[in-house]
């Protein structure tokens, strides 16, 4: 057992890790079905690094914390020539050197993952999570074949008593496609890209799903070192791992100064679509350890590192149609449909083109070869057609004068770039779904598990008409609906009911007022105090009144008293309050708080409070949130990877805080309340 266990661990390693098999897959799994059968019948004597153990076990409830010994860190993006100099300058500055060896490595664009090695052996696998704890997914670690369950000797250097080992869990570009067309097979739906399909096998459940996905690893860093002596570079260190038989990508190099960051930073760029995986850019860490300490961290990015991003993608592909969407408020928005595409590993089948206008000065035609773009997770966009490949057929491209959905006319107003369906939400499906959904999203009412496919379903059966209609849904409708269990249909209930205690802001955001977006209804909200205040002001009559709130400008204020005269609308209004609770005051208090009249702006990701979070404290003390900063922001709360807006806050001289300090302000402004005597220790 132990001799089959030892061949076969070796054979996995030259497949995952050399990329260099020496063996048919067919002896391979004679070998291992040999392996599996002498377990079976000695399971006393079977080895914690078994190969045996990577088909995965039973599935577990759910996933239990771990707490990470050390922080998993992000880094600071850079996206220029000019950032990376920058960079540079500060860590020659503050090293107080002229020339800096830098380590240059690959952005992988997958998950980071903190692996612990005790005496050798792999012990657990833990998520980044928020940095501070993840979750425990040692079992589907297990099943990935690239990462050793016993960690390599080294002559006879010691092995470490605790080595945590810090890297990306990957899916194979190839892998990718191949999941893609088996879930299109079996009619589900199918992955986004890469990343979200190793995030979704990672954390399945069931082990041995994971196990069936030939995830990846490359490892960049390392947390904990106990019992084995640091190596004095980031190249040693990583030299080291290899050794110790993990994967380390063999794209990394030592250059020195920023003229060498930008040459590895360009030939990356120019290999990167024959890499076998996905990045998303590159990353330079300072290459001695001890330097990489003299620099530190601020907010938990280190300073001695820095990832160079890449720009957005583009990708060729043909437009073969063009057809129109109709959204929430009526907005028709052409959409080209495309030869499907990969785009910086992400599938595009459709691309918006905005709007009319904008066909006709980009004169994308159907039939034309296009470039598309994406960038992030926004939504793909047709940037030019190519002339040169323009066919004598094309065709142009014709606005109907009806809505494709309800056939109402479909107007445009002189002064708007968009055109709308006439028909409003009371006749078109079209927009009574979009309104539906935005009503119940997670910003709004907030009604969980009622997805969109659940919408399009109780609209077209005709079992519902307005957001009212959803809290009149009882269990024996909601189960007649296709893949709905009577379980899922008492949770959409239970969901329904969790979401009538709402606020007036969220009730007034979901109505779906065109323009009236989170910040306005907050606005609204706290100016008016109560819905009838609100209604009142809305009249035609009264509308001047609406200009009074922060926010609102006349264009804003005509949409609002657009809607709130419509009388379905009205009645909607009033029906819905009759069936969710929301506080009403009279007047709230305005500027009230230790943090009245002061702007902040957040950018990065702090360590522990989600931006929403972080938000919300600062609203709750009196404070305001803006997305951009100016002269008028008070304080600029920075995370990690805080790009342009840190920047501009450092040029304008602004006052800028982490996380900690902006507790610690809250803290102080407060007035501490006394604490309450509880009866458990
Ligand atoms: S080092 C001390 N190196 O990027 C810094 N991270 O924004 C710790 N990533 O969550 C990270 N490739 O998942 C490092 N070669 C690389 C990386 C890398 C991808 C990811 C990592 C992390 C995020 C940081």
């Amino acid at each position: 057992m132990a001799e089959l266990t030892r061949e076969l661990n070796r054979h996995l390693y030259n497949y995952h890790v050399l990329d260099a098999p020496t063996i048919p897959d067919a002896e391979y799994d004679r070998l291992f079905v040999e392996l599996q059968q002498l377990e079976a019948a000695h399971p006393e004597s079977m080895a914690s690094d078994s190969p045996t153990l990577r088909v995965g076990a039973a599935p577990i409830p759910e996933f239990s914390q771990v707490t990470h010994a050390l922080p998993m860190l992000s880094l600071n993006n850079g996206f220029s020539d000019d950032d990376v100099e920058q960079f540079d300058r500060r860590v020659r500055e503050t090293l107080g050197v002229q020339a800096v060896a830098y380590a240059t490595e690959l952005k992988f664009d997958g998950l980071a993952i903190s692996l612990r090695f005790e005496n050798g052996v792999f012990v657990q696998a833990a998520t980044r999570g928020d940095g501070s704890t993840g979750e425990d997914v040692t079992a589907n670690i297990k099943t990935v074949r690239a990462i050793p369950l016993r960690l390599h000797g080294i002559g006879h250097q010691a092995v470490p008593a605790v080595l945590e080992v810090r890297g990306e869990v990957l899916m194979f570009k190839a892998d990718f496609l191949k999941m893609n067309e088996r879930l299109r097979a079996a009619g589900e739906k199918e992955k986004a890209n890469p990343r979200n399909a190793a995030a979704g096998s990672l954390r399945q459940l069931d082990s041995r799903i994971t196990s069936q996905r030939n995830l990846k690893f490359f490892a960049y860093g390392i947390g904990v070192l106990e019992g084995a002596p640091m190596p004095a570079s980031h190249a040693a260190l990583l030299d080291w791992l290899e050794q110790l038989g993990l994967p380390v990508s063999k794209e990394r190099t030592v250059v020195q100064g920023a003229a060498g960051l930008l040459d590895f930073y360009r030939d990356i760029g120019t290999r990167r679509s024959l890499l076998p995986y996905e990045i998303d850019g590159v990353v330079y860490k300072v290459n001695a350890v001890e330097d990489q300490q003299t620099l530190g961290f601020v907010s938990r990015a280190p300073r001695f590192a820095l990832a160079h991003k890449f720009p957005a993608e583009e990708a060729l592909t043909q437009v073969v149609e063009i057809d129109v969407q109709v959204g929430r408020t009526g907005a028709i928005t052409p959409v080209a449909r495309l030869q499907p595409v990969l785009v910086g590993g992400v599938m595009v089948t459709n691309a918006t083109l905005h709007n009319e206008g904008e066909v006709r000065r980009k004169d994308i035609r159907i039939g034309d070869t296009v470039i598309v773009r994406r960038a992030g997770d926004v939504i793909p966009e047709v940037v030019a057609f190519v002339p040169e490949r323009r066919p004598l057929d094309a065709r142009e491209f014709v606005m109907p004068t009806s809505c494709p959905v309800c056939g109402s006319a479909i107007v445009r107003l002189e002064e708007e770039a968009v055109a709308r369906c006439s028909g409003g939400w009371t006749h078109c499906g079209a927009q009574k779904k979009g309104g539906l959904m935005h009503f119940v999203s997670r910003r709004a009412i907030d009604v969980e598990g009622l997805g969109d496919q659940l919408i399009e379903q109780l609209v077209d059966k005709n079992l519902i008409h307005t957001a009212a209609d959803l809290y009149t849904l009882d269990k024996a409708r909601l189960s007649s609906l296709d893949r709905m269990a009577e379980k899922s249909a008492q949770n959409v209930i239970d969901a329904l009911e969790k979401s009538k205690n709402t606020t007036f802001a969220r009730f007034i955001y979901a109505l779906g007022i065109r323009n009236v977006g989170e910040s306005t209804a907050k606005a609204l909200a706290q100016h008016f105090g109560n819905l009838d205040a609100l209604l009142h002001a809305a009249t035609w009559e009264n509308g001047i009144q609406l200009l009074e709130v922060a926010d609102v400008g006349p264009i804003v204020a005509r949409s609002i008293s657009a809607f709130l005269s419509d009388a379905d609308n009205l009645a909607l209004v009033n029906t819905l309050r009759a069936q969710l609770y929301f506080q009403e005051g009279s007047h709230v208090m305005q500027n009230a708080g230790p943090f009245a009249g002061m702007t902040f702006v957040l950018t990065g990701t702090l360590p522990a409070l989600s931006r929403d979070e972080a938000g919300a404290l600062i609203e709750a003390a009196g404070g305001k949130v803006a997305s951009s900063v100016s002269k008028k922001t008070t304080y600029v709360v920075a995370g990690a990877d805080a790009g342009s807006k840190l920047a501009k806050a450092e040029t304008l001289g602004l006052a800028i805080l982490d996380e900690a300090a902006l507790l610690a302000l809250l803290a102080k402004s407060t007035t501490p309340q006394e604490t309450l005597e509880t009866d458990t220790p």
